[in-house]
This record gives C-alpha cells, sequence and structure tokens, in this order.
C-alpha cells in the first residue's frame, strides 16, 4: 500500500489531506483524554510483569559504562542484557587491533545469500515457534532452504524438520547434571505426555529446567550451520522469542564484505568478554566462520569445559570467537554499533531523540501478537524508501497507547525521581521553568503533571502516594487492567505522557 501511496501522484494531495485531517482530529482526542476507560481494549491484554519491566529498567537504560554483568541463574539469558546503545565516549572494545578496518560494500544482499539459523527448545516450541512459520519464516521473506530451526529434540511441523542439535553431544557432557533435561525429554514422548501448556488436558510443563541445555545450543548451532551452509554469506542468529526485521538487517549488512570476520548485534560484557546478545540476534559473515569453526573441527569440544563452567550460550559462543580473533562489533565510536538490535520488545524499551532516526533490527522477549503486528508493520513497509526505524515503531506500536493521564499504569519514568523526603534538596534541570513547581511535584498527580510541563524536555510523568517521576525519553510499559489483583494490593499509579513535545523530534 506505501509503495503504491509513494508512486502515484493523483493520491498523493488527496492522501496528505486525509492526513492533515486526521492529525488535526488526534490532537483534539489528545486533549480530551481521561482516564483508563478510553485505554483501546488492545492496550490491557499486555500484562506487565514485575521481572520483565525491572530487568528492562535495569537492563534497557542507555549506561555510563560498561556494568560487569552476574552470571546466570534462573532468567539465564535475562541479566546481561544490555542496550546496544552506549552514549559514553568510553571505549567498549579496544580501538587499537581493528582500527582500520572499514566495511566494504557488497550491494545486492538478499535472504538467499543468509542463512537465519532459530533456536528454540522442547519445552517452548509449541507455543513460540508456529507464531513464526507464518510470519518470521514465510516463503516470500526467506526461502526454507535459508532457514534451520534448532532445537533439543527433533520435531516435525508440515514441511519443516526441526533439528536436534544436541545430538552429537560428547558422552562426557551427557553425564553433567545440567544436561539432565536433555536425557529426560524422550521419557516424556514415550510416556504420552506434551510439553505444551495450552491449557488442554495431557499437558506438562515439560522437562524441569529445559533451559539450562540452553548454553550447549550455541556452539553446534554455528558449527553446524557454517558446514552444511558453506555457500551462506552471513549467518543470522535468532531465538523463539525474537522478531527480526531481516529486510532491515540484509540492508544493514550490504555495508560489510561478508569475507572478511564480522560479527555484528548487540553488545552484551560478561567476565571482560564483549559478545553479541543471544535474544537481540546477530549476524556472522562467513569470513568469520571461516576464521573460527572452519578453521578447527573441534571448535565445539575444545569449548566443552568452558561451556560447562559458564551460563550464557551467546557469552561462551562470543569467548569462543574471540580465541580465533574474531571480535565483537569492532569500532569502539562507530554509531553502527550503537542502536538497533534491542534485548528487550518495544514496550519496554525507550524511545528517545538519539534513537528516532536509527534503524530497528530487532526486539527480543516478543510476544506472539507483537510477533504479528511487527510483520504487519514489515509488510507494509516500502524497504527501498527507507528502513524502519525506531520512530516508525513508536508511531505504529507506541503512540496509540499514550494518554495526558491514565490511571492503573506503571511506574517507568526515572530519570527524575522527586519524593516528599529529598524534595528540598533536589536540583531542577536547568530546562525548568519554575524550581518552585518541580519541589512541590510530590505532592499530588496534578504537581506530578505541572512538574514535568515546566521541563521542556520532559515527555512523560508518573505519580505513586508520594513520589513523582520524570523522563526525556519516552516508555511505554503497561497497565494494571480492571480486575487484576494487583489493584486490591497496591495504591493506583498513574502516569502521563506529552506526546506533542515527541512529534517535535527530528532526524539530525
Ligand atoms: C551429528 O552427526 C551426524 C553424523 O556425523 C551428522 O550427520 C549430523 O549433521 C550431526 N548433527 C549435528 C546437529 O551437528
Ligand atoms: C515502581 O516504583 C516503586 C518505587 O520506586 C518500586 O518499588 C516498584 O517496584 C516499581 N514498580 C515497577 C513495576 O516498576
Amino acid at each position: 500500500m506505501r509503495r503504491a501511496f509513494h508512486k502515484d501522484n493523483r493520491i498523493v494531495p488527496l492522501g496528505i489531506m486525509l492526513l492533515t485531517f486526521i492529525v488535526f482530529v488526534y490532537h483534539f482526542e489528545l486533549d480530551r483524554q481521561g482516564p483508563l476507560g478510553e485505554i483501546p481494549a488492545k492496550a490491557v491484554q499486555a500484562v506487565p510483569n514485575a521481572l520483565i519491566v525491572e530487568s528492562a529498567r535495569t537492563a534497557s537504560r542507555p549506561l555510563e559504562e560498561p556494568v560487569e554483568a552476574q552470571p546466570i541463574k534462573e532468567e539465564y539469558q535475562e541479566h546481561h542484557a544490555v542496550p546496544s546503545a552506549i552514549p559514553s565516549a568510553k571505549p567498549i572494545v579496544s580501538s587499537s587491533s581493528t582500527a582500520a578496518k572499514q566495511p566494504h560494500s557488497a550491494k545486492g544482499l538478499s535472504t538467499d545469500d543468509i542463512v537465519l539459523m532459530f533456536k528454540t527448545g522442547a519445552t517452548v516450541l509449541w507455543k513460540r515457534v508456529p507464531i513464526h512459520l507464518t510470519t518470521s519464516l514465510s516463503a516470500h521473506r526467506i526461502n526454507h532452504d535459508n532457514v534451520i530451526i534448532y532445537s533439543d529434540y527433533p520435531e516435525t511441523i508440515g514441511d519443516w524438520e526441526i533439528i536436534d542439535v544436541l545430538a552429537n553431544t560428547s558422552e562426557q557432557v551427557r553425564h553433567s547434571e545440567l544436561f539432565e533435561p536433555y536425557v529426560q525429554q524422550g521419557d516424556y514422548e514415550a510416556r504420552q505426555n506434551y510439553a505444551e501448556q495450552l491449557n488442554v488436558p495431557g499437558d506438562s510443563a515439560g522437562s524441569s529446567g529445559g533451559w539450562k541445555l540452553d548454553k550447549y545450543k550455541f556452539l553446534p548451532i554455528v558449527d553446524h550451520a557454517g558446514r552444511n551452509r558453506p555457500d551462506a554469506k552471513w549467518y543470522i542468529f535468532m531465538e523463539d522469542d525474537s522478531y527480526l526485521f531481516l529486510p532491515n538487517i540484509v540492508r544493514y549488512l550490504e555495508k560489510f564484505d561478508h569475507t572478511e570476520s564480522w560479527y555484528l548485534g548487540s553488545l552484551a560484557w560478561i567476565h571482560g568478554d564483549y559478545f553479541a546478545h543471544g535474544g537481540s540476534g546477530f549476524a556472522l559473515s562467513r569470513g568469520a566462520w571461516e576464521q573460527s569453526f572452519g578453521s578447527d573441527p573441534h571448535l565445539v569440544q575444545k569449548f566443552e569445559a568452558f561451556t560447562e563452567a559458564h551460563g550464557c550460550g551467546d557469552h561462551i559462543l562470543g569467548h569462543a570467537l574471540k580465541e580465533y580473533g574474531v571480535q565483537f562489533g569492532e569500532t569502539t565510536d562507530d554509531s553502527r554499533f550503537r542502536y538497533g538490535f534491542n534485548p528487550e520488545s518495544h514496550w519496554s524499551t525507550w524511545f528517545e531523540q538519539d534513537n528516532w532516526c536509527q534503524p530497528v533490527y530487532s526486539w527480543h522477549h516478543t510476544h506472539g501478537r507483537d510477533v504479528a503486528r511487527f510483520y504487519s508493520l514489515e509488510q507494509s513497509w516500502d524497504f527501498d524508501h527507507r528502513p524502519l526505524q525506531f520512530r516508525d515503531i513508536y508511531q505504529a506500536l507506541v503512540a496509540p497507547y499514550l494518554r495526558s493521564r491514565v490511571e492503573w499504569w506503571d511506574n517507568l519514568s526515572s530519570k527524575h525521581e522527586i519524593r516528599s523526603s529529598n524534595a528540598k534538596h533536589v536540583q531542577a534541570p536547568s530546562t525548568v521553568k519554575s524550581t518552585e513547581t518541580w519541589r512541590s511535584a510530590w505532592q499530588s498527580v496534578d504537581a506530578c503533571e505541572a512538574a514535568c510541563t515546566a521541563w521542556a524536555e520532559c515527555v512523560q510523568w508518573s505519580f505513586y502516594e508520594d513520589l513523582c517521576k520524570m523522563d526525556s525519553m519516552i516508555f511505554l510499559g503497561s497497565g494494571i487492567p480492571a480486575g487484576d489483583p494487583r489493584r486490591q494490593s497496591n495504591l493506583m499509579w498513574t502516569s502521563g505522557w506529552l506526546p506533542r513535545r515527541v512529534e517535535n523530534w527530528g532526524c539530525q
């Protein structure tokens, strides 16, 4: 539709008139927005999860400098997810060894040139994979032959043969306690049990601790993909709870020479190893594969002990690649590595002036419903016109939920916090018109909103008891829907946005 719109001159003036009218009406609507009653039914479906929110709050904010990630326990993949945005000037990767390396142009890349390595697991496959079969993996987007689905149990879904990537694991690893869920999986099938959790009789949660197997998969996946698809220029990794905007990624990778060593994604670090965060998706060039896995048929076995001793498969892969001279990202102050591959989904990450016009490559922790929405947006997009950017995600999936004020909505604003106890001492930013208004922010919902309005950069605020939080970035979060038990156990949060200020954000 968009393509047609751009190409048809007769429709353009009409379209602009219509758009002007819609924007006009929309402005009036915003002014009249009341509390929750007016939220579209869609808005309350995303059930907030304190854990995700908490990890998002710590993980997805721009950091001043790298922080050592904690090794992993239950939420194995969650803790080391760090933002792909690193605003500080501090180098994130030592630049000395690779300063001279610049990407070469390799125009004309398509999904025929890549292999998509799709990772899932037996305990989540039936819940997470089907949505991707009709979206991410649809044949008009990427050829079946260019996709390999990796799990820890072999299955067949229609034309898809799902590979048990742990099938060739050594005897030594098989005896590891952490590997037990793999050995137990066969018993589920043998006893007619379903690890589907679809709320249908016969469901079981599957072998407990199935996620522990995750770390064992990364090296065999990359090894297998490279050996079986030696003609691919790029190996792109994605997880079953991610969405990758492939057309954006393919255009991004065109800037790099696939025969050189490139390992690109969202930066994460553990134990001083820099690596691409798995959930955010990443790309490995054929050059990087040959330099590592290609040069050493025993790479997987070589890192068995390291795998046993560490928690995250993406870290293990990054560590192994580094041993073969494949560095993550490669440059330091290069903005190409700052944005795009995201460790969270669109509703638990931030939108700001700095990422507004940057391309979006992925979202992680995606619900099936969001996968469907991202896919629809992608299908409607004319990538020859320009890449899909943060501002487009904002327009399509964030802005429709924003209200000038809404009750029972989470407290995601956090740049400035004013409460009764600190109000006397807080320093107002220089762009705040009135210090008095700023320091009174804790007194009421109205006072909090007034303080936000008085601060030129403020785009959202939230209020709870005697705490007013304000931020210069948009963070959608999620509300607490009617009937949710949390409404019984908490005071009411009230949040608000100033979306008109966002409309002034432009592209530098
Ligand atoms: C396991 O080994 C067999 C035999 O060598 C091979 O055909 C298969 O591709 C291997 N599987 C994986 C996941 O590497
Ligand atoms: C909201 O803020 C309060 C106080 O800072 C905190 O205890 C709570 O965990 C926050 N809730 C969410 C969902 O972030």
